[in-house]
């Protein structure tokens, strides 16, 4: 049976617009938050192969959607490098920030394989689990944002002590960025073995960098990885999601060498077709407040992003950001259910 899309990801020409959406397994989903519970801790939670599994299908057998994105973080490759991390209610990750720039050399990726064989096992078993038309997707950070928690030692307003890195000690950022591009290209490189068919880099504080930092700290290191998976697995498709980039979005499609690109929700439906489209396959774009607003804009918005989508590539329906913890599934239910009935062939 065809995969619907893996054949968008893949630029295949087809008529029906695939829809996955980012962080569609979560706290929303009542299913969730039952399996959720019975781990204190987020990381175990994430290496337990059996509950990975189950809340990774959840919202695929609730919605009928056309991807599955495995149950994992994207701060699981600091924790397998020996940096300790924590999820804090309330306050989301909290990291052992790294402090001073020699630290970097105390990380290693030595035992990265080894220390994430649950998440590849948990993949393994999706993989056989999953409706043949449903793509399985493995995920994982871009450096720059990974290396933003590893400095910050969570979530940031304005990103100093990684720009001052950035900035004021390029050589020792450049070792971070470096050691980060082999991780998440191995770890990637991982999870198409262990049965990805499509895989994803999130680069979601990726918006904060001019230009000259753009090309060097989110671009550049992307198109590495990305260099590095397809000399291995070169019929895997890739696709980057580099958050709230604006004008850059053009650069990223052009030069990282990814199969897609997925746009925030700022950016124009006439610049994602006339000018992204022409390039790469288009993830987006909808606004996840969107799922929480009166139908009828929910609804106008759900057909504007279609009306886009007829361009020159293909199309994968998403939201511009991931789900948040106070959408009504019913509402994604409703918007998944819209997608397929107004692109059927
Ligand atoms: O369904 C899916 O999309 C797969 C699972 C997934 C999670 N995190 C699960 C998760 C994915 C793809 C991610 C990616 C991720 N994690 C990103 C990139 C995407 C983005 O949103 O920009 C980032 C920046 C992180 C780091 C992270 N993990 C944060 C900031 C938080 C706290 C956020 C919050 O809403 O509290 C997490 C924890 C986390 N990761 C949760 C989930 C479902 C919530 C924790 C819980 O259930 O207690």
């Amino acid at each position: 049976m065809a995969k619907p899309l893996l054949s968008a990801l893949k630029g295949e020409s087809t008529n029906d617009v695939p829809i996955w959406l980012m962080r569609q397994a979560g706290r929303y989903l009542p299913e969730y938050m039952e399996v959720r519970a019975r781990s204190k801790d987020f990381l175990d939670f994430c290496y337990n192969p059996e509950l990975a599994v189950e809340v990774t299908l959840q919202p695929v057998r609730r919605f009928g959607l056309d991807g599955a994105i495995i149950f994992s973080d994207i701060l699981v490759i600091p924790d397998a490098m020996g940096q300790k991390v924590a999820y804090e209610p309330g306050r989301g990750p909290v990291l052992d920030a790294l402090g001073d720039p020699r630290k970097v050399d105390d990380l290693s990726r030595e035992s990265l394989r080894a220390h994430l064989a649950p998440v590849y096992q948990a993949i393994t078993e999706v993989s056989q689990k999953l409706d043949d038309s449903v793509t399985l997707i493995g995920f994982a950070g871009a450096p720059w944002t990974i290396a933003s928690y590893m400095i910050e030692g969570g979530s940031s307003r304005d990103f100093a002590r990684l720009k001052s890195w950035a900035y004021g000690a390029p050589e020792k950022f450049a070792a971070l960025i470096d050691i980060l591009v082999d991780a998440v290209a191995d770890h990637l490189c991982g999870q198409i073995e262990a049965g990805a068919e499509a895989v994803q880099i999130f680069d979601s504080w990726a918006g904060v960098l001019p230009e000259d930092a753009f090309d060097t700290w989110c671009l550049d290191p992307i198109k590495r990885i990305i260099a590095s998976v397809k000399a291995v697995h070169p019929a895997t498709p890739i696709i980057v999601f580099p958050n709230r980039v604006g004008f850059f979005y053009e650069r990223m499609a052009r030069d990282s060498g990814a199969d897609a690109v997925s746009i925030d929700a700022m950016v124009p439906l006439a610049t994602a077709r006339e000018v992204l489209q022409k390039l790469v396959t288009v993830q987006g774009n909808l606004d996840p407040n969107l799922l929480c607003a009166p139908k009828e804009l929910l609804d106008r918005r759900v057909d504007e992003v279609l009306e886009q989508a007829r361009g020159a590539k293909a199309h994968i329906f998403n939201l511009g950001h991931g789900i948040l913890p106070h959408t009504p599934p019913s509402a994604v239910k409703y918007v998944v259910e819209r997608v397929h009935e107004l692109s059927a062939g």
